[in-house]
């Protein structure tokens, strides 16, 4: 048996085989362009998304090996929260407002103070924040009614592809979680809440858990791909979850890290928690159970705006280049400190109004200095998530890093440092398109269960231990890094002329 897995990320799509052993025996990445219409917004297409889907799976059967051309199952997985929105004919209403598009703050106070955080809370286990897609659908109603008026259903991105490749309306309960339209304690849609705010529930798709069969690819799409009108379409999840679930994280001890576009912080957990001041996201996990999250808006991608837009370096060794600059600095960078809030920030501050700093310039620092406070600082702001989880008492045995910043020993070892803790790097390198993989081989009765999945196919290749003079260092600057928000928050509200 040979299973697919497919993860929308935000700046690429990238589609695998995944073999009856678990290897991964083909991938495909294609770049996705993302728009910028106003600061603070991010927009993509969703039909690009279709044909470079369509495109990679074409692409990659064509490439494989006879033995591995035949797909007993799909996993989907993609980036959370995205409003697309389809009219009665199928047809795409608007272009699709994405998880880190922070135009929604007035939506979010209406709901955070007027509903009340505390009703939000018992409807959703969540409080609004601006990336979560019903503010989004609130934002539609007001500023574009026509749109709004013409909505016959509301999809998250990874099942916009589910609804190419089946014909299906479908997500599952960790997407639908993201959504603040979500029961995350009941795995159900909050019908009372949905009411209250005049969606229609007949708009949203059905809700599955992440292993279940949720339709079989249609005719044309076999034709045109290579796959057949019996490979079956499984709900996958979230990226976060598929990722968690491509990197073992599915019992209760074990934290991921991923150090992607965004940087998250996930603790699974064998049980519904909620932190009752809401810091963190409580969503169900795609293995049936639960997980708590927090998540920071600009992680690999603030490496990238360094390197690519700032450096305009472009080449492929630029960001080797750099990196070993940065391992020249020093712990604590030479006393640069960067606030990683290059698109607001959602765990801890949930403001879109917070910038990005490099803070405590000198004449004698260097290219290699601000690079490595680059990667510190996305791991103080990870490390935010981690205090939050510690005085929840959530146990933490070991932490299991992923993302493509990961693939930086640098960045590795510095995270271990700043969170005092091993860090485990796994076997499989793929993220969440292995995890999605994964959820249709548990779909198509390969296995028994997402956890027996697990155990069965992740390793654990290499662990790194945090060395104890680093760790004293990073002690002294955390504090000063967690200062520095509170103290630059009302400048930054006046940069948006608050
Ligand atoms: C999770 C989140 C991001 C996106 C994009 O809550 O907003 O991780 O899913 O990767």
């Amino acid at each position: 048996m040979n299973f697919l897995g497919i993860d929308l990320g935000t700046s690429s799509i990238k589609i695998i085989i995944m073999n009856t052993f678990g290897e991964v025996v083909g991938s495909v990445s294609k770049d996705l362009d993302i728009s910028y219409p106003k600061i603070n917004w991010a927009e993509q297409n969703p039909e690009e998304w279709w044909m470079a889907t369509k495109e990679g799976i074409k692409e990659l059967l064509a490439s494989v090996s006879h033995e591995y051309k035949e797909i007993s199952g799909i996993g989907l997985s993609g980036q959370m929260h995205g409003l697309v929105l389809l009219d009665k004919d199928y047809n795409v209403l608007r272009s699709a407002i994405l998880w880190c598009d922070q135009r929604t703050q007035e939506e979010c106070d209406y709901l955070n103070n007027i509903i009340g955080k505390e009703k939000l809370s018992a409807y959703t286990g969540n409080m609004a924040l601006t990336g979560f897609t019903l503010p989004k659908a609130l934002w539609v109603k007001k500023h574009e009614p026509v749109i709004f008026d013409k909505i016959a259903y509301m999809l998250l991105p990874k099942d916009y592809i589910r609804f190419k490749l089946t014909g299906e309306m479908a997500t599952d309960a960790s997407d639908a979680s993201g959504t603040l339209m979500y029961d995350v304690k009941k795995r159900n849609w909050s019908r009372e809440f949905i009411e209250l705010l005049q969606i229609k529930e007949e708009t949203l798709p059905k809700v599955y858990e992440s292993w279940e069969v949720t339709g079989k690819v249609e005719k044309d799409v076999a034709e045109y791909t290579g796959l057949s009108e019996s490979t079956v379409v499984v709900g996958g999840a979230g990226d976060q979850a598929a990722g968690a679930v491509g990197t073992g994280t599915v019992n209760s001890g074990i934290l991921s890290v991923a150090l992607g576009t965004s940087g998250v912080v996930f603790a699974a957990s064998d049980k519904y928690e909620v932190d009752d001041k809401n810091r963190l996201h409580s969503f169900c996990h795609a293995n049936g159970k639960w997980h708590q999250m927090g998540v920071m808006l600009s992680a690999a991608s603030s490496l990238k705006w360094w390197v690519e837009d700032i450096n305009e370096n472009l080449d492929e060794s630029a960001y080797d280049k750099l990196l070993e600059k940065a391992s020249e600095s020093t712990v604590g960078s030479n006393g640069i400190i960067f606030l990683p809030y290059l698109m607001g920030e959602r765990t801890p501050h949930n403001d879109p109004n917070a910038k990005g700093v490099i803070y405590g310039l000198n004449i004698t620092h260097k290219r290699g200095d601000i690079t490595r406070a680059i990667l510190e600082g996305v791991c103080y702001g990870l490390r935010d998530s981690l205090e939050i989880l510690k005085s929840l008492s959530v146990p933490i045995e070991e932490v299991r890093v992923s993302g493509g910043g990961s693939k930086s020993p640098l960045w590795r070892q510095i995270l271990s440092d700043i969170f005092n803790l091993k860090v485990k790097v796994i076997n499989s390198k793929e993220g969440p398109a292995y995890g999605a993989a994964i959820l249709a081989a548990v779909g198509c009765g390969l296995f028994g269960t997402v956890d027996e999945a697990c155990k069965s196919l992740i390793k654990v290749t290499d662990t790194i231990e945090p060395i104890e003079d680093n760790v004293r260092k990073y002690n002294e600057i955390y504090p000063v890094f967690t200062e520095l928000y509170p103290i630059l928050k009302n400048s930054f509200d006046k940069l948006n002329g608050k």
